[in-house]
C-alpha cells in the first residue's frame, strides 16, 4: 500500500507481536467464546434498554406459549368434561386471542431491536475502517487484504446476526424451559423428573459439540477471508492473469480454496446435524416414556386427562426451545470467532502516542539522517539491518538525489522521512526537530511523498491532485501543479479535472498516473519533498518537459529524490550513493562518476542509450 497519501493523518504504529500475525491455525479457545463476546459490550451499551425491552417482550411472548396447555387442561377437565359447547367456544377464542398476541409481541420485538443493531454493526464497522487507516503500514504489509476485508463484511454480519437472534433466544428459551419445567413438576412432579433425567446426557452432549464446533468455525472464518484474498487479487490482477493465461490456473486455486471452504462447512453442518438429532431424539424418548407413564396413571385414576394432556402439551411446547438450543450455540460460536477476529484486527498494536506539538524552535537546517538504522519488523531480530549508519544532511533548498542497486533499500530509506516506517535506530530530524517528536500530521504536512507505484483514488483528477494540499488549496494551486507534472493531458479528458479516475473511472497510463501522482506531491507547496524515481514510466520527451519544471520546484524546497538515470540524478545538487545498507559515497555527479566505480556501473548501462542528452 505505498501510495502517495501526502493528507495529513495520524497512524498507528505496530510492533510485530504475534497478536498482528494473520492466524493460520484455527484455533478458538473455548474459554475465551464468552470473555470474547463479552468485549461488545461497549457497543452494545448505546442500545441496551432497547435490546433489553426487545428481550423481555420475547420472553413474555414465549411464556405465553406455555399457557396454551393450561387452556387446553381447563376445557379437557372442564367444558369437554362436562359436555358445555359454550364452554369449549370459549376456550377456543382464548387459544386464538393468546395466539394473536404472541404473533404480535414477536414482531414488536423485530422492531425494536432492528435498527439499533443495524446502528451497532455501522458503528463496529466504522470504527475497524477507521482503526485500519490508523495501522501503520507494517501491518498491511503483513496481512493479507482479505483477511482485513472479511473481517469487515461476513464477521460483522455474524455478529449483528447474532446481538439480534441467538443472544436474545438463548435467554428467552432458557427462561422458557425452566418455567416450563416450573409448570411440569407443579402438575404431576413424578412425570416430570422423566422429563428431566436427559438434561444432564444433553448438557455434556452440548459442551462437547461447542468445543468441536469452535474449532471449524474458526477454520471456515479465515477460509473465508483467504477466499476473499484470491478474489481480491484476481480482480485487481486481471491484465497479468489474462496477460500470461492464467485465469486457468487462477480458478484452479479459487475452486481449490472454495472446496476447502466446502469442505469445513459440511464439516459444520455434519456436526450440527449430529447435535440436531441427539437434541432431538433424547427429549422425544422422554415424551414418550413419559405419555407411557401418564397413561397408566390415568387409568389407575391417579392423573385426571386434562392434566395429562396439559402436561403432555406443554412438554411439547417445550420442544422447540429445547432443540433450537443446538443451532443457537453455533450461531453464538461463529459470532464469538467473528468477534476474536475483529479484535484481532483491533487490538493490533496502538501506535504509540503522537507527540504532543511542541514548540522545539526550528532552524533551517534540512533533512538530516543521522545514524538511521532500519529493519523490516518480520526480519529475523539478528539480522543484519537492511539500512545502517546512514548519515546524509540534505540542506535547506538542496536536493538529493539517491541511487543504489535496486533492493539496495531506496524506497525504505525514502519511507523512514514520513515515517510510514519507524527508523529502528538513529534519528532523522527536519529543519532541526526529531521528527518523531512531532506530531504526524505536522510531520507530513511538511513532507510531501510521490512513489514509484502511483495509486489514484475513484475521484476525480482534480480531487487526486489537490489530496496533497491543505483545504484552502483551489484551482489555481492545481492548475500549477499539473503544469509542473507537465500533466496537460488532462485538459485533453472528457471533463477535465472533473474526469472521475482510479477504479472507478478512467483508466490512465503509467505515465499519466506517475504525472498526477507528482502533480499531487507538488501541489501543497511542501517544505520538503521525496520522490521515489517519479519519472520512471515517462518517455524522454516527457521527462525532460517534466524535469525542467520540476527544477523550478526543487529550487525552493529541500527534496530527496531516488534515481535511475542520469537525468534525474542531474536534476540534483549532489548525489548519494546507497550500497550494502550504507551510504558509501556523496558528491556531485561528476565526482561520483570519477571516484565511483559502484556508481559509474549504474549510470553507465543507462549512458549507452541516453548519456548523449545527459
Ligand atoms: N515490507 C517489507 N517487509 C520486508 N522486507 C521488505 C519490505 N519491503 C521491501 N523489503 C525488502 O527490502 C529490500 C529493499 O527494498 P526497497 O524497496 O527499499 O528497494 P529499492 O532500493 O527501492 O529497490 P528498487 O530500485 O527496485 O525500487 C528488498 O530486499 C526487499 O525485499
Ligand atoms: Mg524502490
Amino acid at each position: 500500500m505505498s501510495d502517495t497519501r501526502t493528507a495529513p493523518e495520524s497512524e498507528t504504529e505496530s510492533d510485530p507481536g504475534p497478536a498482528t500475525e494473520s492466524p493460520e491455525s484455527p484455533e478458538a479457545p473455548q474459554r475465551s467464546s464468552l470473555r470474547g463476546l463479552l468485549r461488545l459490550w461497549p457497543y452494545v451499551r448505546p442500545v441496551r434498554i432497547r435490546w433489553g425491552s426487545a428481550a423481555v417482550v420475547a420472553i413474555v411472548a414465549s411464556c405465553l406459549s406455555l399457557v396454551f396447555p393450561l387452556v387446553l387442561k381447563w376445557i379437557v377437565d372442564g367444558p369437554v368434561a362436562d359436555r358445555d359447547p359454550g364452554g369449549v367456544w370459549l376456550g377456543a377464542a382464548a387459544l386464538l386471542v393468546l395466539g394473536i398476541v404472541e404473533a404480535a409481541l414477536f414482531g414488536f420485538r423485530r422492531w425494536l431491536v432492528a435498527r439499533p443493531l443495524a446502528g451497532v454493526e455501522a458503528q463496529l464497522r466504522a470504527d475497524l475502517y477507521r482503526h485500519v487507516q490508523r495501522l501503520p503500514v507494517a501491518f498491511h504489509d503483513k496481512w493479507a487484504s482479505g483477511q482485513v476485508l472479511s473481517r469487515g463484511t461476513t464477521d460483522l454480519m455474524l455478529i449483528r446476526m447474532f446481538l439480534a437472534f441467538p443472544l436474545t433466544f438463548l435467554i428467552v428459551n432458557g427462561t422458557t424451559i425452566l418455567a416450563g419445567f416450573a409448570i411440569l413438576l407443579a402438575q404431576d412432579w413424578s412425570l416430570g423428573l422423566v422429563l428431566l433425567v436427559p438434561v444432564v446426557p444433553l448438557m455434556i452432549l452440548l459442551s462437547v459439540f461447542e468445543a468441536k464446533y469452535a474449532l471449524v468455525a474458526r477454520k471456515a472464518q479465515d477460509q473465508v477471508g483467504d477466499l476473499t484474498t484470491v478474489v481480491e487479487e484476481s480482480v485487481l490482477g486481471i491484465r497479468i492473469i489474462k496477460g500470461f493465461g492464467r485465469h486457468k490456473a487462477q480458478s484452479q486455486a479459487f475452486r481449490e480454496l472454495s472446496q476447502e471452504l466446502r469442505g469445513t462447512e459440511l464439516l459444520k453442518a455434519r456436526l450440527l446435524a449430529g447435535i440436531w438429532a441427539m437434541i432431538t431424539f433424547i427429549p422425544e424418548a422422554a415424551i414418550g416414556a413419559a405419555l407411557v407413564l401418564g397413561t397408566i396413571q390415568v387409568a389407575d385414576g391417579g392423573l385426571s386427562a386434562g392434566t395429562l394432556v396439559a402436561f403432555l402439551s406443554t412438554a411439547l411446547a417445550l420442544r422447540w426451545p429445547v432443540e433450537s438450543i443446538g443451532f443457537l450455540l453455533a450461531m453464538t460460536q461463529e459470532a464469538a470467532t467473528a468477534t476474536e477476529r475483529f479484535f484481532e484486527v483491533m487490538d493490533a498494536e496502538e501506535e504509540a502516542e503522537d507527540a504532543p506539538a511542541s514548540s522545539t524552535p526550528s532552524v533551517r537546517d534540512g533533512l538530516r539522517f543521522e545514524g538511521v538504522e532500519f529493519r523490516y519488523p518480520d526480519a529475523e531480530p539478528d539480522s543484519v539491518p537492511l539500512l545502517q549508519h546512514i548519515d546524509l544532511h540534505i540542506r535547506p533548498g538542496e536536493t538529493l538525489a539517491l541511487v543504489g542497486a535496486t533492493g539496495s533499500g531506496k524506497t525504505t530509506l525514502t519511507a523512514l522521512v514520513p515515517r510510514l516506517h519507524e527508523a529502528t535506530g538513529g534519528r532523522i530530524t527536519l529543519d532541526g526537530r526529531d521528527i518523531t517528536a512531532m506530531p504526524r500530521a505536522e510531520l507530513r504536512e511538511l513532507v510531501s511523498v510521490a512513489f514509484e507505484e502511483p495509486t489514484l483514488f475513484s475521484a476525480s483528477v482534480g480531487e487526486n491532485v489537490l489530496m496533497g494540499a491543505g483545504k484552502e488549496a483551489g484551482d489555481a494551486e492545481l492548475r500549477r501543479a499539473l503544469s509542473v507534472a507537465q500533466a496537460d493531458f488532462v485538459h485533453r479528458l472528457p471533463e477535465g479535472a472533473d474526469t472521475q479516475v482510479g477504479e472507478q473511472g478512467l483508466s490512465l497510463s503509467g505515465g499519466q498516473r506517475q504525472r498526477l501522482a507528482l502533480a499531487r506531491a507538488v501541489v501543497g507547496e511542501p517544505q520538503f519533498l521525496v520522490l521515489d524515481d517519479p519519472l520512471s514510466a515517462l518517455d524522454v520527451h516527457t521527462e525532460a518537459l517534466v524535469e525542467a519544471a520540476l527544477r523550478r520546484v526543487l529550487e525552493d524546497t529541500t527534496a530527496l529524490v531516488v534515481a535511475h538515470r542520469p537525468s534525474t540524478v542531474l536534476l540534483a545538487d549532489r548525489v548519494a550513493l546507497l550500497s550494502g545498507g550504507r551510504i558509501t559515497a556523496v558528491g556531485t555527479h561528476q565526482e561520483l562518476l570519477r571516484d565511483s566505480a559502484e556508481y559509474a556501473w549504474l549510470m553507465s548501462g543507462e549512458r549507452t542509450h541516453e548519456g548523449a542528452d545527459a
